[in-house]
């Protein structure tokens, strides 16, 4: 197995789910989930083709009640190539190929991810005898965003026969993948026609039963037998809501007959194109054949790895390929979402990227662990995601009007226009009960959409943005801030109500009838920062602009002054640890909590990272207890380095102590369950410099979540895309120590004692850097371009550095076999 390919060498129908979402492919416009060129949704197997930004709604009944939902449509399936065999006597059709009742003697799927290809292998025999080869290839296109193929092929190896072949684009299709949801309406497409066309080509025109949003896939199909074609007509398959083509022809045994499909999808939202229909259709009958679309979708591809590929060298061989291959896995399916194609398209990231259809495709605040690794990378994407937001300001404005506040709210869960997208109400599968969802009180998403728009005009300069989009969203969820910000007179200070943080176990206090907890000291934090932040904001915008803004929104100086009031009177709790001394609380109230039976709980219950779920079944509540679904208040140590913190918290008018951050990571560590895969991301990150050992264990953790499934069975639903590209940004950014912060690009590399040398290049303000970093040494060379000087920061000192310039730093060596290093992440600068 390379560095470079995922392979599985035997049939699993227990992985089958997990499989297809990790062979998925596609290109930022739509993707396809690694099913089988044959599957049909049932069993293993849970054929999906999602489009980028293609939602609809429904309304189901729950309890009597009317639930609307706004899902992530599964669109037709276009993969369908199968066989069967025919009677040599009166050509009666035998059964269509099902894996599921033949001897598989051969087996191999292998994703190909330098390539983006995904090829299946497979050698079965039947009943009667017959062993046939089985081989398929296909690709979502990279270079031509609306075209997909696939070469199939079929190989009698010890027979001879009549043999039915069929082609298919497949309409019958629900939103079935995810079993919580089921029993909800599913039935999102209407089929508007389908059908063969004169010269073969097979078109499926469908539409969506609310939003409207019509599908055309038309698809050409050329036969061959060992590599040259064959000339048989098509017979239309007739089936309502599928469009399909049958071949019959006389199989020689040793020879291959082949079938290549090139689909073309298209929907009424394209650009540059006059009807969806008339598009796909002259589309895929002026494409090429499959080896020349695939080779531009090869250098698509390459291009993109220029870009994104990194290299880590570990103790052996073994690990070194196996950790690089996941991180390529990793990237691979983040550019399968986020890739150069979704400029335009008015899309967010979903958490699950399009690979299943967990959340429903909703977008979440997940965006704050991936746009790290684009903006060093391919800044334009992230511009583009920001615009998603920026697009859906009116709809955030009207959610703060709503919920009586001013400014911009946005929602926790965010689909096509901007509404809340959170459910009412959510199934636990544990206990069969449905229950009231509030986690839609997680309006931190507000503070890191703001705080992804700072990082990406660090990252780029991108003073137009900033102008013309970045401020005002900055500026207006500012404002909601600042407007649901309350003062408490007896303790003199500004406090936040009835919010959840990032972790989802806490949604109430024990008992209460209303949800939401006070004082959320990662919501404090990062409020506070914000409302530092505005005048800043202000002052980098050009003069015009800034007045235009100002006027806009009617934003004046006495505004702008309540706001650093509130910044730095926000209230912070505190309770003691086990040995008396302080910590940062999660929340007002949080110390005075029970402690949780970990062991008892792990002994009882095996696997006890979803402890809401157990909690519940049992007749309890997270609520009562000092536990964690996922990193909360250790989310500031991963967006703060430790001298920004303590400016914020002295900022906020409390005493720094050197320990606090040592303290209170070993304190919700012990009390975090890693419900979420995003957790690991952070515990890893921010022990990386306090426990290295266990910062190491968890980043090893992490990177199994999706590949591995540690969290059994929710990656079959859709990966999990935040972890993702957290891993690899734990290795970009954490690894090396890079911040952006005043317009210098700073490093503080300390590698793992596991590693002994990282490469990567990253792109900053028109910069391509090649950075590599040896347990000794840290190099950076800027590639040869006339732009700009850019500014490089290594402890405590600024360096000018220009094209073809290079900068070597010597790093002392840490001693693996010194205890866990207590020095909080390193200030720079
Ligand atoms: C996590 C959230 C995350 C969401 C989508 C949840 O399990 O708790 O933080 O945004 O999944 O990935």
């Amino acid at each position: 197995m390379s560095g470079w390919s995922l392979v599985y060498d035997h049939f699993d129908p227990k992985a089958e789910g997990l499989r297809e979402a990790l062979c998925t492919l596609g290109n930022g416009y739509f993707a396809v989930r690694g099913a089988a060129d044959e599957a049909e949704a049932g069993g293993p197997h849970y054929p999906g083709t999602y489009l980028a930004g293609g939602y609809n709604r429904l309304v189901s009944e729950v309890g009597g009640r009317p639930i609307e939902n706004e899902d992530l449509v599964n669109f037709p399936n276009w993969l369908p190539v199968s066989f069967r065999h025919l009677s040599q006597d009166d050509g009666e059709a035998g059964p269509w190929f099902d894996l599921h009742a033949v001897e598989i003697l051969d087996y191999r799927q292998e994703l190909d991810m330098a390539g983006g290809l995904l090829h299946r292998r497979l050698r079965i025999k039947d009943a009667e005898g017959r062993v046939s080869r089985i081989e398929s290839s296909r690709f979502v296109s990279m270079a031509q965003p609306n075209l997909a193929a696939q070469a199939w092929s079929l190989t009698p190896e010890n027979w001879g026969g009549p043999v039915e072949l069929r082609a298919m684009l497949d309409g019958r299709v629900i939103n079935g993948g995810v079993a919580r949801y089921r029993s909800l309406r599913s039935q999102h497409l209407v089929t508007v026609s389908a059908g063969l066309e004169p010269d073969g080509v097979l078109h499926l025109d469908v539409e969506t039963s609310q939003s409207r949003l019509r599908m055309v896939q038309a698809a050409r199909l050329r036969l061959s037998s060992d590599a040259a074609p064959l000339r048989v007509d098509p017979e239309p398959e007739q089936a309502e809501g599928a469009a399909g083509a049958r071949f019959r022809l006389v199989a020689q045994e040793g020879e291959a007959i082949e079938l290549e499909k090139v689909v073309a999808v298209f929907t009424g939202r394209d650009r540059a194109v006059s009807e969806p229909r008339l598009a796909a259709l002259q589309t895929v009958r002026g494409a090429e054949d499959f080896a020349k679309l695939a080779q531009r979708h090869a250098l698509a591809w390459s291009q993109l790895w220029r870009r994104f590929d990194m290299r880590i060298s570990n103790r052996t061989v073994e690990d070194t390929e196996e950790m690089n291959r996941i991180l390529r896995l990793h990237v691979f399916h983040l550019l399968q979402v986020c890739s150069p194609h979704i400029c335009d398209l008015d899309v967010g990231v979903p958490a699950r990227g399009l690979h299943g259809e967990a959340y429903r495709g909703h977008i979440f605040w997940d965006e704050l662990y991936i746009f790290p690794l684009l903006n060093q990378r391919l800044p334009e994407i992230t511009r583009e995601l920001l615009l998603y937001r920026y697009r859906r300001l009116d709809a955030a404005r009207q959610l703060a009007r709503d919920a009586g506040h001013a400014g911009a709210m946005y929602p926790w869960q965010s689909g096509s226009d901007g509404r809340e997208e959170t459910q009412q109400v959510h199934l636990n599968p544990k206990s069969g009960r449905w229950l009231p969802d509030n986690s839609q009180r997680q309006r931190h998403v507000n503070a890191a959409i703001a705080y992804n728009v700072w990082q990406y005009v660090q990252a780029t300069d991108d003073l137009e943005f900033l102008s013309a989009y970045g401020a005002e969203m900055l500026l207006e969820i500012a404002r909601f801030w600042a407007s649901i910000s309350e003062r408490d007179g007896s303790q003199d200070r500004w406090v936040i109500e009835g919010v959840m943080g990032p972790d989802e176990y806490h949604d109430a206090y024990p008992g209460a009838d209303e949800g939401g907890l006070r004082n959320n000291a990662y919501t404090n934090v990062m409020v506070s920062w914000l409302l530092r932040r505005a005048r800043e904001v202000l002052d980098r915008l050009p003069f015009h602009h800034r007045e235009e803004l100002c006027e806009r929104l009617r934003l004046g100086d006495d505004e702008l002054a309540r706001w650093e009031e509130i910044a730095s009177g926000l209230t912070l709790c505190f309770h003691d640890d086990e040995d008396g001394r302080p910590v940062i609380s999660q929340f007002e109230g949080y110390g005075d909590l029970l402690e949780f039976d970990w062991v008892g709980y792990a002994a009882k219950y095996g696997d006890i990272q979803r402890l809401d779920r157990i909690l519940e079944a049992e007749g309890d509540t997270p609520n009562r207890y000092k536990l964690s679904k996922q990193a909360d208040v250790l989310m500031l140590f991963y967006l703060f380095s430790a001298r920004e913190l303590r400016e914020l918290i002295e900022g906020m008018g409390y005493t720094w102590d050197d320990r606090l951050i040592e303290r209170t990571i070993a304190y919700y560590s012990a009390r975090t369950s890693h419900g979420s895969t995003l957790s690991r991301v952070v515990e890893s990150w921010v022990m990386a410099r306090v426990d290295r050992r266990r910062s190491w264990q968890l980043f090893c953790q992490a990177l199994k979540s999706d590949v591995f499934d540690i969290q059994g069975g929710t990656t079959a639903e859709g990966i999990h895309l935040g972890a993702m590209a957290g891993t690899v940004d734990l290795v970009q950014r954490g690894y090396t120590g890079l911040e952006l912060a005043e317009d210098v690009l700073w490093f503080n590399p300390r590698l793992p004692d596991e590693l002994s040398h990282l490469e990567m290049e990253l792109r900053y303000r028109g910069h391509f850097l090649q950075i590599e970093v040896k347990r000794d040494r840290l190099r950076i060379l800027a590639s040869n371009h006339a732009v700009k000087p850019i500014r490089i920061g290594f402890d405590g000192e600024i360096h000018d550095i220009t094209g073809g310039q290079e900068l070597v730093f010597p790093l002392s060596v840490p001693n693996p076999n010194s205890a866990p290093n207590s020095a909080p992440r390193q200030a720079t600068g």
